[in-house]
């Protein structure tokens, strides 16, 4: 009996598992629910794409209308959380706050011992609907701001801006921050969603299971990506800095940020659009050298290495149009994907397996043993 096993290095295109929520076509295009993004954009609320992947179908008036009042109505922190926050330490990156109390949350939820499906998309809901006004808290609270409700009147997402930066969203910013959303809700099995449904395939609880794809989407190859595109962006001063600077760092063995993909061959879909809106924005904020300098870095950084931006990219400057500081774009990221990772922790649930693959074994065989005392 052979114990070799074969090895796939990065689970390259190896299926993992199977979902019904968004498929990743690699020659550029993603679907949430069958649906192509490019004809949900301009279409649909990011309440409406909250339903589609929660309930695998776009929502009816009535139904709308019942998940934006459930949504409201789950927008509050409990008092302990708020506390925990004032307590972390001021030099902690804020997605470690957010990591932290997402595992505090855990500890105020009304049924712990309660795992039936509709106990768990009970929390699916809550925890969509409370990891924006955490990460507006965690700004908030740790730059000495009075925190900020959300307004019923408002759309969810205008509401995540304005509890964030305490000031009402203008058009142009409440479009921006609605489609951004939504570009960011789901992405098939990318590195965060795999390790929640690695934790939810335990059937550890759903807090586990986000607390696991938090860890994960923080790191610079994946959400962590597009804090250090500002970092980058703020390192050249103008477009004609840019060859010698992406020249530099490919000379120097550097990745540039913000670009690669591990599935798309092509264009990143969610790119697109939000190269579009960031566009939009630095007309309206006279910001348009930011724009020409990251047009200019796609320009030099396809032509040196033929990749294209991710989501990453353009996601950074639609940020920094909005004000909103580089070190909270992976909490903007985890923000909307968290509807993705908790509708694709509820189906890891509904089709209950264990995730435990193998691995390959390529160390030694009967290392001869040495006691202790003369080692
Ligand atoms: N800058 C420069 N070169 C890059 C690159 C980047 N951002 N991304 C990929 N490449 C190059 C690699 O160096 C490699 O070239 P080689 O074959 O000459 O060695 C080739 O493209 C394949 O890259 P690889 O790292 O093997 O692809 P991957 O599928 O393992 O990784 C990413 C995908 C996303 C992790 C990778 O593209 C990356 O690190 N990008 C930067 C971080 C980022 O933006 N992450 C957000 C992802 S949404």
């Amino acid at each position: 009996m052979s114990y070799e096993k074969e090895y796939i290095r990065g689970l390259r295109d190896v299926a993992a598992c199977q979902t019904h929520l968004s498929f990743v076509d690699p020659l550029g295009a993603l679907y949430y629910v069958g649906y192509d993004i490019d004809r949900l954009i301009g279409r649909v609320s990011y309440e409406e794409v909250i339903h589609l992947l929660l309930f695998r179908k776009l929502p009816d008036e009535l139904e709308l209308d019942a998940i934006k009042q459930k949504l409201f109505s789950e927008m509050t922190l409990p008092k302990q959380i708020v506390k925990s926050i004032k307590e972390s330490p001021v030099n902690a990156h804020p997605m470690q706050v957010l990591r932290t109390s997402l595992s505090k949350l855990s500890e105020y939820d009304k049924n712990p011992n309660e795992f039936s499906e509709a106990t768990n998309i009970d929390r699916a809901i809550s925890l969509v609907a409370k990891v924006p006004t955490l990460v507006s808290a965690i700004y908030r609270i740790r730059n000495n701001k009075e925190l900020v409700h959300p307004k019923k009147e408002y759309r969810f997402s205008e509401n995540f801006l304005y509890m964030f930066r305490g000031k009402p969203a203008d058009e142009k910013e409440k479009e921006a921050i609605d489609r951004y959303m939504i570009l960011h809700a789901d992405h098939g099995l990318n590195a965060s969603t795999f390790a929640a449904r690695v934790t939810a395939s335990t059937l550890s609880d759903i807090y586990s299971s986000v607390i696991s794809a938090i860890g994960a989407l923080g790191g610079k190859l994946h959400g962590g990506a597009s804090e250090r595109v500002m970092h980058m962006l703020s390192n050249v001063d103008n477009v004609k800095d840019v060859e010698d600077y992406i020249q530099g760092q490919l000379f120097d063995g550097k990745k540039i940020m913000g670009f690669g993909h591990r599935i798309y061959t092509v264009n990143d879909p969610r790119s697109r659009h939000l190269r579009k809106i960031s566009k939009a924005l630095c007309q309206q904020i006279n910001r348009m050298e930011l724009y020409y300098t990251a047009r200019e870095i796609q320009n030099v950084v396809h032509k040196e290495k033929k990749i294209f931006p991710n989501v990453d990219f353009y996601a950074a400057i639609v940020l920094s149009a909005m004000d909103i500081p580089k070190e909270y774009f992976t909490l903007f990221f985890a923000s909307s994907r968290i509807t993705g990772w908790v509708s694709h922790i509820l189906e890891q649930y509904s089709d209950s397996v264990l995730l435990r693959p193998t691995s390959r074994y390529i160390g030694a065989y009967g290392t001869k043993f040495v006691p202790i005392n003369r080692r």
